[in-house]
């Protein structure tokens, strides 16, 4: 046995209540092979299996779910809140277990990076303050500037705290192992916890404590479904995707975490640095203040290489390392990690959209 192959990472792990064979997480990716209705295919059944055969990924986070039709800000993405969107995800989940791997289901609200042509009545998209992002939505018709939108009312906020409430319970009818809820990447709840992006003056703005309040709601409304051990939360404290800044980051999210920590949910999944761009940035950011404050365990996201990743592992600073891109072009990535094989390159077409092509036609290793 190799020493790489020895590697704790390489070995079983609990994660929350969760078993899994490994310590290698499959990172959520949206890949828009949706269809209007928002149902899961058979085709993300046969990508999602790929990426849990024998050597794959101990967990995989699915793509980002929109929880009501005002989640939405890309076009083709799938839902998780209708009854056919439902047991249209029982062949992915079905799929992923006989292969034995494990699934969460990722809990999106894209508030206001989105755009009207997607809202059910051509409305406003929702956020926190009616400051429009710099970034683009998805229509079917393409890339679109992200509308204007609207502040949520307090009757807004406490309707979709419903919803995702009633998305927590679908996703587990569905059979996923559990959720992740988004509170990353500049979405809605994102936009609720950066100064940035939410400048009210009521209960939910200002304070840290009350840019919480929404988040935090969402979180506990997801428990009256979910046992905490198959909870986890995604953030990205420095990250400026999706135009959102803090002004205090490492105060607000060592808050954050705090109150994750009470809760006892099974993870906190950080992206390090900027999503998909670097992990170091000019905003300084103590990640270990995070982890050390959690009793649960960490995963670890962004620009992360086997090397990178068990070098974090050794030094303590991570629990779990997540791969995104790389899992996008090698469905055996853990394999292909253990036997210190190359990786396929990631192709830009079919990223977002379209078939097989760029999906499911990444060769496995014994198939090159
Ligand atoms: C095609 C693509 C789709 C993505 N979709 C999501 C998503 O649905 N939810 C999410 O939280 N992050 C999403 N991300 C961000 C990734 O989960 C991950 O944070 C990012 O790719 C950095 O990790 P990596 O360097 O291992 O690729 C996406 C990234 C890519 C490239």
């Amino acid at each position: 046995m190799s020493s790489t192959e020895n590697h704790p990472l390489f070995q079983p792990a609990k994660l929350g209540s969760c078993e899994l064979r490994n310590r290698f997480i499959m990172a959520p990716l949206t890949r828009s092979r949706s269809d209007e209705k928002g149902l899961a295919s058979d085709l993300m059944a046969k990508y999602y299996a790929q990426r849990s055969h024998d050597s794959g990924a101990g967990l995989i986070i699915s793509e980002a779910t929109n929880i009501s039709p005002l989640a939405y800000g890309y076009a083709l993405t799938p839902g998780i809140y209708s009854e056919e969107q439902t047991q249209s995800w029982k062949k992915v989940t079905d799929a992923v277990h006989e292969k034995g791997g494990k699934i969460f289901c990722q809990l999106w609200h894209c508030g206001r990076i989105s755009h009207k042509d997607l809202m059910p009545n051509g409305e406003k998209p929702l956020s926190a303050s009616p400051i429009q992002a710099d970034a683009e939505a998805f229509t079917q018709e393409g890339k679109k500037q992200a509308s204007e939108p609207q502040e949520m009312s307090q009757t807004q906020i406490l309707a979709t705290i419903k919803d995702y409430a009633h998305a927590a319970k679908c996703a587990k009818e569905a059979g996923f192992d559990g959720i992740e809820v988004h509170c990353a990447n500049g979405y809605l709840l994102h936009q609720f916890i950066a100064t940035q992006s939410n400048r009210r003056q009521d209960e939910y703005g200002g304070t840290i404590e009350n840019r919480l309040r929404f988040p935090l709601a969402v979180i506990e409304a997801c428990l009256e479904h979910w046992d905490a051990g198959q909870v986890g939360v995604r953030i990205a404290p420095v990250s400026h995707f999706n135009d959102v800044s803090t002004e205090d980051p490492q105060r607000d999210y060592e808050y954050f975490v705090d109150k994750l920590d009470k809760l006892s949910l099974a993870y906190i999944h950080v992206i390090e640095g900027n999503t998909g761009e670097e992990r170091r940035t000019k905003i300084e950011f103590d990640y270990t203040q995070l982890k050390d404050k959690f009793s649960g365990q960490y995963i670890s996201n962004n620009c992360l290489d086997l090397k990178k990743a068990k070098q974090l592992f050794n030094d303590k600073k991570l629990d779990f390392a997540c791969f995104g891109r790389d899992f996008i072009a090698n469905p055996d990535l853990v394999k292909r990690f253990k036997e210190e094989a190359s990786l396929n390159e990631l192709k830009e077409d079919g990223l977002y959209g379209g078939g097989e092509e760029g999906y499911t036609d990444y060769p496995f290793l014994e198939n090159k």
